[in-house]
C-alpha cells in the first residue's frame, strides 16, 4: 500500500509540473489538464482519510501537516514557487474539487507574483510574512494591543476546571482519557479567536501548586498563539494544542518529590527526570484517541534545534514543527510563572535570553515569531497595568 506520505509528495510532484507547464502554456492545455487530473486523483485518496492536509514554508523548507520534509528537488521547488507568490500556507480540506485544484494551479502559475490568493470553500491559502510581522487570514492579526478591555471568557476557566479534573483522574489512575480534552482546546481556540489578548494574559504568572497542570494549559494556550500566528487553523490546530496540553504527561509516572523538589536536581534525580518524554510518548502511544502529533511532541519536545537534548536520537533526525514549538512555549512558561523559590523573569529578560539560543537550542524562525507575538503581549499587559 502507498503510505500517505508517498501520495502526498507525488501529489505535490504533479500540482509542481502542473504549474509549471500552466506557466509555460495555459490553464487548459492538455498537459495541464492531465497533471491536474493526476494531482487530484492522488489528493482525493488521502483526503477520504483525512479532514485536512496543512502544507506550509517556513523559511526554505516544506512542511506538511506539521512534518518538515527532507530537502528534495521538487519540494525545494515547490517551496519557492509558494514564497515566491507569497503564500505561506496551503489548506486542502476534504470535500475538495477538481476545480478548486484548477485555481490552486493558477494561483502559483500567475505572473501577477505577490497578487491575492484565492480562498475557495476547501482550499484555503493563507499570506504571512514572518520577517515583517505583516499577515492577511490569520485571527492572530488585524487586532489593536488597546483592544484587550474584554475580560478573560468565562468558557475556558470553566473548560480548565475540567481539564484539571482530568489530570487529577490520570495522576491517580496513572490512566489517561482523552476525552474532554478536544472539547478543552476548541474553547481556547474559540477564546482566542474572540479574544486573544486575555487569553494570553491568562497564561502568564499563574500560580504554583499545581504546577504541571498550570504548565501545559500555558503551553497550549502559547502554542496556540503560535500555530494561529502561522496561520495554520483547523484540525491540525488543535492537534497542536491537544498535544501541548499532553507533552507533560510523562512527569505523572515520575516520583513525586522529584517533580516537586524545589532546588536543582542531582545526577540521579535528573536521569530519572529524563524518561519523561520517552515514558509519555509510550503512554500516549496506548492510550486510545491521541493524535499521533502528540505522541510525537511528548517523546521530541526537549530535544533541542541542534538535535541535543534528550532522548538521544540519530543524526538527520528531523523534529516534528510542533515539537519545536513546545520547546519555546515551554522554555517561556518555566521562566514566567511564579515559583515557590523564585519570582517570574522579567519579559524582556526571557526575550533576550531566547534571542542568545535562538539557533541553537530553539528554531530560529519559531523564536522570531513567538518573539513578535510577546512583544505585543508586553504592550497590551503594561497597558492594561495602569
Ligand atoms: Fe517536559
Ligand atoms: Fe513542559
Amino acid at each position: 500500500m502507498i503510505s500517505e506520505r508517498s501520495s502526498l509528495q507525488e501529489f505535490i510532484r504533479n500540482l509542481l509540473s502542473a504549474t509549471a507547464s500552466a506557466a509555460l502554456y495555459t490553464i487548459t492545455h492538455q498537459q495541464v489538464v492531465w497533471l491536474i487530473d493526476a494531482a487530484f486523483s492522488r489528493i482525493s485518496h488521502v483526503l477520504e482519510n483525512v479532514s485536512e492536509i496543512t502544507i506550509m514554508t517556513i523559511e526554505n523548507e516544506l512542511v506538511i501537516n506539521g512534518q518538515p520534509q527532507e530537502r528534495s528537488l521538487f519540494l525545494n521547488r515547490f517551496a519557492e514557487i509558494m514564497q515566491s507568490r507569497g503564500i505561506s500556507h496551503i489548506r486542502l480540506l476534504a470535500g475538495l474539487s477538481r476545480q478548486e485544484l484548477v485555481e490552486l494551479v493558477a494561483a502559483l502559475s500567475s505572473r501577477n507574483e505577490g497578487g491575492e490568493a484565492p480562498s475557495t470553500e476547501h482550499l484555503k491559502l493563507g499570506c504571512v510574512d514572518i520577517a515583517s510581522g505583516s499577515s492577511t487570514g490569520t485571527p492572530m492579526e488585524g487586532r489593536s494591543a488597546t483592544d484587550s478591555s474584554v475580560s478573560i471568557p468565562d468558557m475556558p476557566k470553566a473548560e480548565l476546571e475540567r481539564f484539571e479534573e482530568i489530570y487529577e483522574t490520570v495522576k491517580r489512575h496513572k490512566k489517561l482519557k482523552i476525552t474532554g480534552i478536544p472539547g478543552i482546546v476548541s474553547g481556547f481556540v474559540k477564546a482566542f479567536h474572540e479574544d486573544q489578548d486575555s487569553l494570553l494574559a491568562m497564561a502568564s504568572l499563574r500560580n504554583t501548586d499545581k504546577y504541571t497542570f498550570t504548565h501545559s494549559t500555558n503551553v497550549c494556550i502559547l502554542n496556540i498563539a503560535q500555530a494561529m500566528s502561522l496561520g495554520i487553523e483547523g484540525q491540525l490546530l488543535h492537534d497542536i494544542g491537544i498535544a501541548a496540553m499532553l507533552h507533560d504527561i510523562g512527569k505523572l509516572f515520575i516520583p513525586e518529590e522529584i517533580i516537586t523538589k524545589k532546588g536543582k536536581l542531582n545526577r540521579r534525580e535528573f536521569s530519572i527526570m529524563k524518561q519523561h518524554p520517552v515514558l509519555g510518548a509510550k503512554h500516549l502511544l496506548e492510550t486510545p484517541g491521541v493524535p499521533r502529533l502528540a505522541v510525537t511532541t511528548a517523546f521530541e519536545h526537549h530535544l533541542k534545534f541542534n538535535l541535543s537534548g534528550y532522548p538521544a536520537v540519530q543524526a538527520g533526525w528531523l523534529p516534528n514543527l510542533c515539537s519545536q514549538m513546545t520547546m519555546i512555549s515551554d522554555f517561556f512558561d518555566a521562566l514566567r510563572t511564579r515559583r515557590s523559590y523564585r519570582e517570574p523573569l522579567e519579559l524582556s529578560r526571557i526575550a533576550s535570553m531566547m534571542q542568545e539560543i535562538s539557533g541553537t537550542h530553539l528554531h530560529p524562525v519559531l523564536t522570531q515569531n513567538f518573539l513578535r507575538i510577546i512583544a505585543r503581549f508586553a504592550i497590551m499587559t503594561n497597558s492594561s497595568a495602569a
